[in-house]
């Protein structure tokens, strides 16, 4: 196939560019370079064989241009992360929303029919809960004061009491919290308007936190593994917030790439949101405990603090990917976690010999 992939210069972009050529498709890469997260001076070159386009999603003569001759759009070009605060809120609605837009006008008018789109997790909010008197509810958001006292677990909105979880299907309701859920909300939304539209087909795959090599490291943006190798390496203890019981399903970067290119190549009527984690929750003391190893570091400090904006548990079913298109995690979490730990930064740092030294 000739796929365009957005964002093609980014972390999993990446690595979904590596899978697409090993199976043989043509691409074409369209990313904006932004500088926030690529830095100034470093110069990205895609492969031999792969056309590369440099743009801003919002481009419409650009994107129109680089969908000419394209059969497939996988399009993971966004602004991703918590943010830093409210003064980012327009950043993702344009680079987001705006983007995923001008795309899908741009798709429409070359007839370009199918869309594998990154989502997130996040779009769940909270996800569900399960209080002992009510079965399954929706929990509320936390407060700050429950939190300045401990009480990291959401309550149940009615009677109050701590909940316990479970794993979220796609057909949970969506509850973004923050600007960069809302967004991907909004890509799924507008993703689906365009189907209905046109006829074509989207596959909506919703990542659970993806680390691998070439996370993006020391900046808002970084996700919490590569946080914790980059203190590891400085020698110091990862600074584990809350009280480290809260869970994720950290899922390697390359089971994502293959995850999202076969949704592309199998994925061809209708909107589907497919959930995308290993299937097995753990949680942030546990991960952090993982790299500590790895790097025969410091042991994590539980330092109590937390950020407003985070959810406690988010952990999906990703059933329906394994029974409809076939997909499987490969990569072990304890094999994942000792490759990032050791991943060489482009200085040479971050091999276990470095941090022992
Ligand atoms: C992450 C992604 C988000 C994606 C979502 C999907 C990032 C920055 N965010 O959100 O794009 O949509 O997964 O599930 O990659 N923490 C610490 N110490 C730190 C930093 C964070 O303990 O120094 C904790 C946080 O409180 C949180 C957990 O680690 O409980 C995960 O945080 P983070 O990596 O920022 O990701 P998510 O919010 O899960």
């Amino acid at each position: 196939m000739r796929v365009l992939l957005t964002g093609g210069a980014g972390f999993i972009g990446q690595h979904v560019l590596r899978e697409l050529t090993r199976r043989g498709h043509q691409v074409r890469v369209v990313d904006s370079m932004r500088v926030d997260v690529h830095g100034t001076d470093e110069a990205w070159r895609p492969p031999p064989d792969v056309e590369f386009v440099a743009a801003d999603m919002r481009d419409n003569d650009a994107i129109t241009q680089a969908l000419s001759g394209i059969d497939s759009v996988i399009h993971l070009a966004a602004k991703v992360g918590l943010g830093v605060d409210v003064n980012d809120l327009p950043d993702y609605a344009a680079s987001n929303d705006v983007g995923t837009a001008v795309l899908l006008a741009g798709m429409a008018n070359r007839e370009v029919q199918s869309l594998t789109l990154a989502s997130s997790m996040v779009v769940y909010g909270e996800g569900v809960g399960l209080c002992r008197q009510h079965g399954r509810v929706g929990p509320g958001p936390r407060s700050a004061s429950d939190m300045e006292e401990g009480r990291f677990e959401p309550p149940c909105p009615i009677c109050g009491v701590p909940l316990e979880t479970s794993l979220v299907d796609e057909d949970a309701p969506l509850d973004p919290r923050n600007a960069y859920a809302s967004s991907k909300v909004a890509q799924e939304f507008y993703a689906a308007n365009w189907a209905r539209l046109t006829g074509g087909s989207v596959a909506a795959m919703r990542y659970h936190n993806v680390y691998g090599p070439g996370m993006p490291k020391d900046t808002p943006y970084a996700g919490v593994a590569a946080i914790f190798a980059s203190a590891l390496r400085r020698g110091e203890a990862p600074k584990v917030f809350e009280d480290g019981g809260q869970r994720r399903d950290f899922v390697h970067v390359r089971d994502v790439a293959a995850a999202t290119v076969m949704a592309c190549e199998r994925h061809d009527t209708d909107v589907r949101a497919f959930n995308v984690g290993s299937g097995t929750p753990r949680t942030v003391a546990d991960m952090a405990n993982a790299l500590a190893k790895a790097l025969d570091g410091p042991s994590p400090t539980i330092t109590g603090h937390f950020r407003l904006g985070d959810v406690r548990h988010i952990t999906a079913d990703s059933s329906r990917l394994r029974n409809e298109l076939a997909w499987l995690p490969n990569i072990a979490f304890a094999d994942g976690m000792s490759e990032l730990a050791n991943e060489l930064t482009p200085n040479g740092v971050g091999s276990k010999r470095e941090v022992l030294r």
